[in-house]
Parts: C-alpha cells; sequence; structure tokens
C-alpha cells in the first residue's frame, strides 16, 4: 500500500481493510463501521513526549491539534486548518465542584472555545483535509446542528461546496444562521435527525457522495486529539474519568481511540470513559442498564443494544435514537472499564445554571455530561476525590432560546440617571 494509513472494518470477524480513497463509501461492505489504522509508529513514550513538547507553543503549528499530526493522519502534509484544538482546560469553578460533588479534582475542556464553538472543528478539519486530497467537489453532511457549521466553515477553507440537511425545527436558529453564513446550502426535512441520517447514509452508498458525518473515520482520527492535548496539559498524566455527553458517538469513540493510540505509542493510559445521556435521548444508557451495568461486557451490551424513538430535550445536539456508532461506544466505554450515566431534563438544565452562576456558559449537552457526572458520583462509580475531566462539546451561544425567553419585552427600563441606578444597585 502506498498510504502509510488505510481503513479496516471494526467488526473482529470480518477486519476487511480498504486503501484510503479506495471506497466512495466510506463503511465496510458488510455495513460495519471502518476504523482509520496507522501501523505501529517508531518511537518510545519518550520520543513522542519529546516530539510534542517541542511543538506545544510553536508558531509553525498553529492548531494544537495538528501538533499531534502522526497520530491523526500522516498522509496529510498541508492539512485545512482553522486552528482548532486551541481551547481552554479550565479547573471547576467551586460552585459547579460542589453541586457534582464526591471532593473531585474537577476539570472542564471548553471545546466551544473552537473556530465554530463546538468540538466538532478537531474531527472536521482532518476529513476535510482528506475530502481536498479525494479531490472531492462537494461535500454533505446532516446534522444536529454543530457538525453543519463545521463542515460548513472547512469546506469553505478549502473551496469546496458544502450541503448541509437538518431536522426542520430541531436545531436551533443560531446554528441554521452559522452554517448559513458560512456558505453551506441548507436542506430542511421533516423528521428527527434520525431520519435526516437515513437519507444521509443512503446518500453516500447509493449516489456516492462525500460525507461530513462520523462515519467518514478521519473524524474520529481528529477528535482523539483532545485526549493528548488534556493529558499532555497534566504533565503526561491521565485522568481518572473522561466524561462526555453522548449523542451520536463520536467523543466517546474518540476518547477511547486517543486512549488506545497512546498505550500503542508506550504510555500507561487507565483513564475510564463515562458515557452520559439525556432521558429522552438514552439508548445506549438503558441498553448498558440492561446489559449488566458495570458488569456489562462488549458482546453482551451489543446483543441487547436497540435503539429508541427520541423524546423532547433542550439538549437537541445529542436528541439522537438511532447513533451511527453505537457499536464503537461500546466498544471503547467497555475496553476503558467506563459506564454510562443518564441525566433527567430538570439535572441537565440545573447543571447549565450552576455552570453559568459559576462562570462558565456552556451548551446543554455540556450540561448533560456534567448532571451525568453527578448522578455517577452519587451511585460509586466515579469514586470521590478522583481526577474529572468533562468535555465541554459546545459553547452556550448557539443554544440560547431555553433559557432566554424574551428579554426585552415587559422589561423595566430606567432614565440615564446615576443616582437612581446606583439606588438600585444598593437596594439589591
Ligand atoms: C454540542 C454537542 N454536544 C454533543 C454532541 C454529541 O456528540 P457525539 O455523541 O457524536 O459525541 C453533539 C453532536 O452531535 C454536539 O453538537
Ligand atoms: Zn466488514
Amino acid at each position: 500500500m502506498n498510504e502509510p494509513v488505510y481503513y479496516r472494518c471494526i467488526n473482529e470477524s470480518c477486519n476487511a481493510e480498504y486503501l484510503i480513497g479506495s471506497r466512495p463509501t466510506f463503511t465496510c461492505e458488510c455495513d460495519d463501521l471502518l476504523d482509520v489504522i496507522i501501523p505501529k509508529q517508531k518511537g518510545s513514550r519518550e520520543y513522542w513526549i519529546g516530539l510534542y513538547n517541542s511543538r506545544r507553543n510553536c508558531a509553525r503549528y498553529p492548531s494544537r491539534a495538528w501538533q499531534f499530526a502522526p497520530w491523526v493522519d500522516p498522509g496529510i502534509t498541508e492539512p485545512v486548518t482553522l486552528g482548532e484544538g486551541n481551547v481552554p482546560i479550565v479547573e471547576a469553578p467551586a460552585r459547579l465542584r460542589q453541586w457534582v460533588g464526591g471532593n473531585l479534582r474537577l476539570y472542564v475542556v471548553l471545546e466551544g472555545k473552537n473556530p465554530t464553538g463546538s468540538f466538532k472543528d478537531r474531527g472536521m478539519s482532518p476529513l476535510v483535509s482528506r475530502a481536498k486530497k479525494h479531490g472531492a467537489k462537494f461535500v454533505v453532511c446532516t446534522s444536529t446542528g454543530d457538525t453543519s457549521a463545521a463542515l460548513a466553515a472547512y469546506a469553505a477553507a478549502a473551496g469546496i461546496r458544502c450541503f448541509v440537511i437538518l431536522p426542520y425545527g430541531k436545531v436551533t436558529e443560531e446554528q441554521v444562521l452559522q452554517a448559513k453564513l458560512l456558505g453551506a446550502t441548507i436542506i430542511f426535512l421533516k423528521g428527527s435527525f434520525d431520519d435526516c441520517m437515513r437519507v444521509q447514509l443512503e446518500l453516500v452508498k447509493h449516489y456516492g457522495m462525500f460525507p461530513g458525518n462520523s462515519i467518514m473515520p478521519f473524524r474520529i482520527q481528529g477528535h482523539q486529539t483532545l485526549i493528548f492535548q488534556v493529558v499532555q496539559h497534566f504533565g503526561w498524566t491521565f485522568p481518572d474519568w473522561f466524561v462526555a455527553p453522548v449523542g451520536n458517538g463520536s467523543n466517546c469513540s474518540s476518547l477511547g481511540l486517543g486512549l488506545r493510540t497512546m498505550r500503542e505509542c508506550g504510555f500507561d493510559a487507565t483513564s475510564r470513559i463515562l458515557g452520559c445521556q439525556s432521558e429522552a435521548a438514552n439508548p445506549l444508557y438503558l441498553s448498558w442498564r440492561e446489559a449488566g451495568g458495570m458488569k456489562a461486557t462488549r458482546e453482551g451490551w451489543e446483543k441487547v443494544y436497540k435503539p429508541i424513538t427520541v423524546g423532547e430535550t433542550i439538549a437537541t445536539a445529542a436528541r439522537i435514537g438511532k447513533p451511527v456508532s453505537w457499536k464503537k461506544v461500546i466498544r471503547e466505554i467497555t475496553i476503558s472499564n467506563g459506564a454510562m450515566a443518564m441525566a433527567t431534563e430538570a439535572q441537565l438544565r440545573e447543571a447549565v445554571i450552576v455552570a453559568a452562576l459559576s462562570g462558565l456558559f456552556l451548551c446543554p449537552q455540556s450540561g448533560q455530561a456534567l448532571a451525568g457526572l453527578k448522578n455517577a458520583v452519587a451511585e460509586g462509580i466515579v469514586a470521590p476525590k478522583s481526577h474529572v475531566v468533562v468535555v465541554s462539546t459546545a459553547d452556550g451561544l448557539k443554544f440560547t432560546k431555553p433559557f432566554s425567553g424574551n428579554l426585552f419585552e415587559g422589561a423595566t427600563v430606567h432614565e440615564c440617571d446615576t443616582d437612581e441606578v446606583a439606588s438600585l444597585i444598593m437596594a439589591a
């Protein structure tokens, strides 16, 4: 094979391998998902630490994510990049930490500070880099809102046309506007995201269209960089837990892949993964419980897993009843000795408000993760004092409606009178 990387089917009884670029579709002939395989690379743990530390804060590597290129895609020399990965990792403020409980060493990765305001950019940069190398004239995705903005941005940067399929009325207005201004052509469909995904998968399979969704395995390659970056941030030590919301499952898939990649390169990557779903869209949580919870095996969980019809939730970006990456989620959670948790609507809403009152303006999906973590702490799944890193997947600014009401109508408007304003403040 000329390429240093290739695809392999995740189904261990198939394990078919494909040359990159040889398949217009991005799933196996057996219909299972594909992994990107990078043949074992030279270098000890110390070699990689030296290499990546030398790239940190180096002007030649303006994207934190692409600093880890050898573990992402060594086949790309000129990535389509917008500076993805340059996000803060912050210690949870006291109020939020107390709300979660367990006296944790709690940190939050603010993925909302990525170029289009969500974690999707980390994966979209390698995906569009591949689309460009492949010579794709256009790319298509379906989305709960953030994938569409990310694909639109990177396609625009690469000079490739972008089409996005959205479930009408089920994504926020901010998200639609963002994709539109970034030049994407919007196609609204009736139904839920799961209905749109069926159309998207058929467009890829029957029409050979290039997908922007996470079935395209280079998305997951890029998302892994969060793990590398966090571990580097903590002096190449591993937190006890990574916590992420689960919709389609790209976060959990890539967290697990990142840990496995580092293990193959000599690191003692022992972190566990906690996937958190809302009560309205919880097929992986329900099946994990049914398979025995903490005793669930990969095979046992796969056997009882079934998609669900989603209910209503303010965590619309993860409102998915038939996640395409369900098998990867099960693989990574079980390999990492991880767990699933669930958050009720009231809990995830409260998490967003507590985070905001602590100074962090997070999206409802981040609330889903924080509330799921709180429940996992209460259940004893996450031990007290654990070192925990929560992936806050998007900026709260993309999801203001559930909290805003009508801010101007009925508001009292005062004169520009300093004494009056002062007395208002003093009386409060
Ligand atoms: C903000 C946000 N959070 C969470 C998710 C869930 O992502 P996944 O389940 O693919 O990890 C999505 C997208 O689907 C999202 O846009
Ligand atoms: Zn296969």
